[in-house]
């Protein structure tokens, strides 16, 4: 038998598992949600979040990992089938697989972005073409129908998988491991230089540039007024889940591969940390302040209001940049250069538990499996490109970036401690481990943390338009409850359009394509399902034949 593949040093392991964790997240994702929450209001439940809840899920994550690894799981169903006797958790696992597919498709279309904006900075595209007239042509979203294929961008999407794949096929130590070893420290560089660069830019004349302190104050600064608003409490915990990787069953195959006795508490300690530092230093000292020395506070908040950061990252940045002289092709290199790096790093970590999950229960050998990870996230990938104009590309972040992960977390964490049980737990989480874990961890996993995340997930469902207040009244003055048009009950029935049909004047409308992507995220969960299924199958009917 072949030797169980593992990680190579503690300094690679560490590297591959916080370029895991930080991402687009850090910077494009977490500037826009603190901006769009009031900046220093968004920052105290995002602080309590992470310890209540992220921390936590964290050593839960690396726990079931591990265990899984010992009898050769590397993906979500294996480790949860060994977890208890019930022939359902494996099918649990199955979100494990789900998400990381169907969030590495448009994830993978962002990071391609991010590799054409390195060339197109460093060619100077910029200077000649304004990225506000760049950026929606480049999408495909000037053309008159919600079908076009952008064609530069499916040519750079190709490539940044071809990429993926490549590396993926080269193995843990000869690929992620070495590729965060480059791009991790690459990726701090550029972010220091840039956030220096940023933060000492010349305000002598207020008119034109203001000062970036402004910004970053916004950002930095604590406001309680956040702590009483459940809403701002729904994208803080939204942002921990995505920042660290959390339920998703990325962090689980990672620490798969740590070996038996080695410590997990530390590792998943100093990844959660470094992941926190880069995200709220690094990441809030680039975009923020910097687009609000020139285009001031107001204008900075109204552009992140749908919370993803691509305008401000995309558009505004590299418009700016150019103010910088000699430096803006550089600037704009080194800003989409990180994004690059911070990006490809957490991808490599979508496709791992994929391709373990095809080699574990499949017998698939890595090089088959990297092209099969490839070519399907190709394809649901092709849908978010093609139909990015129509709304697909938003129903993939809705649906996988961000209910699958709760909906997961919810059920691992109570699977973790009811379960499994929270003393093999717990002993699970220490055994090996090079700190001492505070006791209070125990108690927080078992009752504080599944209370926090049902509460995250039932405010999700039920999200109002207004404040919650106000729809308190509104439902006891008996007018219903005014669904948000981003809560989960308002997405499935499209509150808030006026006229929901599919069709008009024979061409397919924006509902229809948002429909439509919803039922092929179902099918391909049940398709992952079926796959679990036909595993457990084989492996049973081989069993059974053994013990004849
Ligand atoms: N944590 C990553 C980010 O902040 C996203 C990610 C999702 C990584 C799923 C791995 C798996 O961008």
């Amino acid at each position: 038998m072949k030797t169980k593949e593992s990680w190579g040093t503690r300094v690679g392991l560490v590297l591959a598992v916080a370029g895991n964790a930080v991402g687009l997240g850090n910077f494009l994702r977490f500037p826009a949600q603190a901006s769009q929450n009031g900046g220093g209001a968004f920052i105290i439940p995002y602080l309590i979040a992470f310890l209540l809840m992220g921390f936590p899920l964290l050593y839960i994550e690396w726990a079931i990992g591990r265990h899984g690894g010992k009898s050769n799981h590397h993906s979500t169903p294996g480790m949860f089938d060994v977890l208890g006797k019930s022939r359902v958790l494996k099918y649990i696992g199955v979100f494990g697989l789900f998400s990381n597919l169907t969030i590495a498709a448009y994830y993978c279309y962002i990071e391609s972005w991010t590799l054409s904006y390195v060339f197109h900075s460093i060619i100077g595209t910029f200077q000649q073409i304004a990225p506000t007239d760049f950026f929606p042509n480049y999408l495909g979203i000037h053309e008159a129908s919600l079908f076009s294929l952008p064609k530069e961008a499916f040519f750079w999407f190709v490539l940044t998988l071809a990429l993926n794949v490549w590396i993926l096929s080269r193995g843990l130590v000869k690929g992620i491991e070495l590729i965060a070893k480059i791009g991790m420290p690459l990726l701090i560089l550029f972010g220091i230089i840039l956030a220096i660069r940023g933060l000492s830019l010349d305000n002598s004349n207020p008119g034109v540039v203001q000062s970036p302190w402004i910004g970053l104050n916004f950002v930095w600064e604590p406001n309680f007024s956040g702590l009483t608003n459940p809403t701002t409490w729904l994208a803080a915990a939204g942002q921990i889940f995505f920042t660290l990787s959390l339920g998703m069953g990325s962090i689980h195959c990672y620490a798969s591969y740590v070996k038996e006795k080695q410590d997990i508490a530390l590792n998943a300690s100093s990844a959660g940390w470094m992941n926190e530092f880069v995200e709220v230093l690094l990441g809030g000292s680039i975009l923020i302040p910097i687009a609000t020395a020139y285009l001031g506070l107001a204008a900075v908040q109204e552009s992140t209001a749908g919370g993803s950061g691509f305008a401000l990252g995309f558009l505004t940045l590299p418009t700016l940049f150019n103010n910088w002289g000699w430096f803006a092709p550089i600037a704009g290199a080194m800003w989409f250069g990180l994004l690059f790096f911070a990006g490809i790093t957490s991808s490599m970590a979508m496709g791992q538990p994929l391709m373990a999950f095809m080699n574990d229960e499949y017998k698939i050998s890595r090089q088959r499996s990297a092209i099969l990870f490839g070519l399907a996230t190709f394809l649901l990938g092709f849908i978010c490109v093609w139909l990015y104009p129509g709304g697909s590309f938003d129903e993939f972040d809705f649906w996988t970036g961000t209910f699958s992960l709760v909906t997961f977390a919810l059920l691992e964490s109570l699977v973790f401690a009811y379960i499994f049980g929270i003393d093999k737990g717990w002993k699970e989480i220490t055994d090996g481990a090079d700190i001492t874990v505070p006791n209070i961890f125990k108690f927080v996993i078992k009752y504080v943390t599944p209370i926090f995340i049902l509460l995250v997930f039932v405010g999700a469902v039920i999200k109002p338009s207004t404040d919650w207040l106000t729809a308190i009244n509104y439902l006891f003055s008996g007018k219903g409850w005014p669904f948000a048009t981003d809560s989960v009950i308002g997405v499935i029935f499209h509150v808030g359009i006026d006229k929901y049909v599919w069709f008009e004047n024979g061409e397919p409308t924006r509902e229809f394509v948002k429909d439509a992507t919803r039922v092929l995220l179902l099918l391909t969960f049940f398709g992952f399902s079926f796959l679990v299924y036909k595993a457990w199958k084989k492996k049973n009917s081989t069993k059974i034949r053994g013990a004849n």
